[in-house]
C-alpha cells in the first residue's frame, strides 16, 4: 500500500465536522496525526468533548484530542447553535466519551509535530475558524515553510455569505485569522460554499446511511436530520448542504472537485463585508497565487465515497 498521508485535523465539531472526522477514520490512506478542536459552531468545550465522542463512535478512542484556541484572536466568538443545536451534535444520542483530552495546548502540539516531522509532509484539514492555525503561525512562523498543504473549508465568491451576505461562518468568525493563514504563503485548497452547497443531504442519500446495519451509519443520519433542517429552511432545497466533509473527499479523489489557482484575500475592516473571502476568480489583480479554490464538486461521485467508506466503520 502507499504510503499513507499524515493529517492534523482542526475543528469545530459540528455535524458535517463529525461526517469529515468519521469519513477520515474510515479512510486507509490517511494517517491522522491529531485533531485539534477550536471554537466556533459552539464553544470550545463542547466542540472537545464532540470530537471525542465521534472517534469513539468511529471506534479510534486512540486518536490523540487536543484543544485549542477557546475564542478569536481579536473579535468575540460567534457560535452557530440554531444550526447545529445546543450541543453542537444535536441529533444521535451518543454516549459520554471516555477517551482523554490531551494535556498538550493545540498550538504547541502543532507547532512541535511541525517543527519535529520532515518538511513538506504535513497536511492540515481546516473545518473550523482557523484561529489555531493563525496562533500556531504567530508563536512559530517557521512552520509556514514546513505545512505541506491546508486544506480548508471556509468562504464563498459566487454564493457570498452564509452568515452575513457577505462572509462565510469559519471565516467570519475569525477573519483575522483567516488573513494570517492566507497570506503566509502556505499552499491553500480551499472548499468555499460555491462548491459545498452543490453536495446537498437528500432524502434519499440520508437513507442510504440509516439502513447500514453498523452504528455509525444510522448515528450519521440522525446528525444530518437534524443539521438539514436549518438550511433546507433556508435555501429551500431537499438537503442542505454537507460542507466539511469536501476537505477529506479531496484527499482521497481529488478528481471529484474542479478549481482554479487564484488569489484570495480576507476582509478584515468593513464591519459590513467583514470576513467576506475577496477571491479574485477572473485574475483581475496581480496578487499572489495562493489558494485553488473549488467551485464543482461531483455530488454523487462525492456521496458515494461517503456512503461506501462510513459502511466500513463500527
Ligand atoms: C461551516 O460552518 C460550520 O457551521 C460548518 O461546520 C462548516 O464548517 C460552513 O459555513
Ligand atoms: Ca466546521
Amino acid at each position: 500500500m502507499p504510503k499513507r498521508i499524515p493529517i492534523i485535523i482542526d475543528t469545530d465539531p459540528g455535524q458535517d465536522d463529525a461526517v469529515a472526522i468519521l469519513l477520515a477514520l474510515a479512510s486507509p490512506e490517511l494517517e491522522i496525526l491529531a485533531i485539534t478542536t477550536v471554537a466556533g459552531n459552539v464553544p470550545l468545550a463542547l466542540t472537545e468533548l464532540n470530537a471525542r465522542k465521534i472517534c469513539e463512535l468511529g471506534g479510534r478512542p486512540d486518536i490523540a484530542i487536543y484543544s485549542g484556541a477557546i475564542r478569536p484572536m481579536v473579535r468575540n466568538l460567534v457560535t452557530a447553535e440554531e444550526v447545529h443545536g445546543k450541543t453542537g451534535l444535536d441529533g444521535p444520542v451518543l454516549p459520554d466519551p471516555v477517551m482523554p483530552v490531551q494535556k498538550q495546548h493545540a498550538i504547541d502540539f502543532i507547532v512541535e509535530t511541525l517543527m519535529s516531522h520532515p518538511a513538506g509532509t504535513i497536511t492540515l484539514c481546516t473545518l473550523g475558524p482557523l484561529t489555531n492555525i493563525a496562533l500556531a503561525l504567530v508563536r512559530e512562523p517557521r512552520i509556514a515553510s514546513r505545512i505541506k498543504q491546508i486544506v480548508a473549508m471556509g468562504g464563498g465568491y459566487f454564493e457570498q455569505g452564509n452568515v452575513t451576505p457577505s462572509a462565510e461562518f469559519n471565516i467570519y468568525v475569525d477573519p483575522h485569522a483567516a488573513r494570517i493563514v492566507f497570506d503566509a504563503g502556505i499552499p491553500i485548497t480551499l472548499m468555499p460554499l460555491d462548491c459545498t452547497h452543490q453536495a446537498l443531504t437528500t432524502q434519499k442519500r440520508i437513507e442510504a446511511f440509516r439502513t447500514m446495519t453498523n452504528r455509525s451509519g444510522p448515528a450519521t443520519a440522525a446528525m444530518l436530520d437534524f443539521f438539514e433542517r436549518f438550511d433546507e429552511n433556508k435555501y429551500g432545497t431537499d438537503g442542505g448542504p454537507l460542507h466539511d466533509p469536501c476537505v477529506i473527499a479531496w484527499l482521497l479523489q481529488p478528481e471529484l472537485f474542479e478549481g482554479r489557482l487564484v488569489n484570495v484575500s480576507i476582509e478584515c475592516e468593513s464591519e459590513l463585508t467583514m470576513g467576506a473571502t475577496v477571491i479574485d476568480w477572473w485574475k483581475v489583480t496581480r496578487r499572489p497565487l495562493n489558494a485553488q479554490v473549488m467551485r464543482n464538486v461531483d455530488a454523487e461521485g462525492f456521496f458515494t465515497l461517503l456512503r461506501d467508506r462510513i459502511a466500513t466503520l463500527p
